[in-house]
């Protein structure tokens, strides 16, 4: 067997796993960390592993509804549409839980979050498995989630023994948390699936806006998804004329500005496509991250569809 850090073997991410190891896994929103999600040993060396708070709750993944079913209380009729819809997919359900699903999973919560994620190497990890993935983005707590497997390898690369890699993902941005046990599906986190197909499917939904005040979905935490370089998003035609054009980096949907260093600027999609926008936005983040500057400057992508998600990661990333 061979012991690389990065791969494309699924015999051995599988040997890993079934030992209560762990393996970070490609989907179709970001880099997963992966462990048996029944196995408080596993999913506590995730935790453990990403220096997560265990007030944080996990999402378990699952290749099958019917398979996942026997942990969950009830699967409510909206539930059952949303999942027809948009699994495999980025959309997270929360379900009320049975016993059998530990409580470190949830964080303690009485409900637990179930996704089928849309990427063909995981898929059939998971068919090749007959317990759920416990998975949360594979970053340590609070940083930008990866996605590619080089991200992981630089970020957790020393605390992980294996990365199976499935290239870009494809999506970028991490999927959009429901709460269906009640009638009035509630929206905890926007992501992959926007509102307005989630609501041609199920009808007006609310959104429950999080903030570092309301930790009921504490991964929204306000300074979420943070750099450590200051990002403030502005009007980028209206920047403060005290900027060093030589320190200031931008992300800029559209459009770069002019009379700022060209290595310091990445543009999210010059067709204003927020589909190619939120692929690109946590690699450029990073990129930013790592140049010589002291801020950066983003703007706000128009308020619709993924541009939605993209702008609540933004105004996440600008907390601090
Ligand atoms: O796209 C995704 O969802 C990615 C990929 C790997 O599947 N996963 C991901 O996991 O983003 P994580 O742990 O980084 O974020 C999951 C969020 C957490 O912020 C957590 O608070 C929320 O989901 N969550 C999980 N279980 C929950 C629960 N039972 N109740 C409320 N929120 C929950
Ligand atoms: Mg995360």
């Amino acid at each position: 067997m061979s012991d690389q850090l990065i791969g494309t073997d699924l015999q051995r991410a599988k040997a890993l796993l079934d030992q209560d190891g762990l393996v970070a896994v490609p989907t179709e929103t970001v880099y997963g960390l992966a462990g048996n999600g029944l196995h408080p040993k596993a999913v506590a060396k995730i935790f453990a592993a990403k220096n997560r708070p265990a007030f944080d709750p996990m999402i378990l993944h699952t290749n099958s509804l019917d398979k996942i079913a026997p942990l969950l209380q009830r699967i409510p009729s909206k539930a059952r549409k949303l999942a027809e819809a948009f699994w495999p997919g980025p959309m997270s359900l929360l379900f009320g839980k049975t016993d059998q699903v530990p409580d470190l999973v949830t964080a303690g919560s009485p409900k637990v979050a179930v996704r089928i994620p849309n990427h063909p190497m995981t898929l059939s990890l998971l068919e090749s498995i007959d317990y759920p993935l416990a998975a949360p983005s594979a970053n340590p707590f609070g940083y930008i989630s990866p996605t590619t497997a080089a991200h992981v390898v630089d970020q957790l690369g020393d605390k992980i023994p294996y990365i199976l890699d499935g290239g870009d993902c494809t999506v970028g941005v991490e999927s959009t948390i429901l709460d269906v046990t009640t009638n009035q599906v509630v929206v905890l986190r926007k992501g992959g699936v926007p509102i307005e197909a989630i609501e041609a499917v199920v009808g007006k939904v609310l959104v429950r806006d999080h903030s570092s005040s309301n930790p009921t979905a504490p991964g929204m935490l306000k300074s979420h998804y943070a750099p450590r370089i200051p990002l403030k998003v502005r009007n980028l035609k209206d920047l403060p004329i005290s900027i060093d054009p030589k320190r200031t980096g931008i992300l800029a949907f559209r459009e770069s500005v002019p009379g700022i260093d060209s290595a310091h600027q990445f543009v999210l999609s010059e067709q204003g496509d927020l589909t190619e926008a939120g692929r690109r936005l946590f690699a450029f983040l990073r990129q930013l991250d790592q140049l010589p500057i002291d801020i950066i400057y983003a703007e706000w992508v128009p308020e619709q569809d993924l541009g939605r998600a993209i702008n609540d990661k933004l105004r996440r990333a600008g907390a601090r």
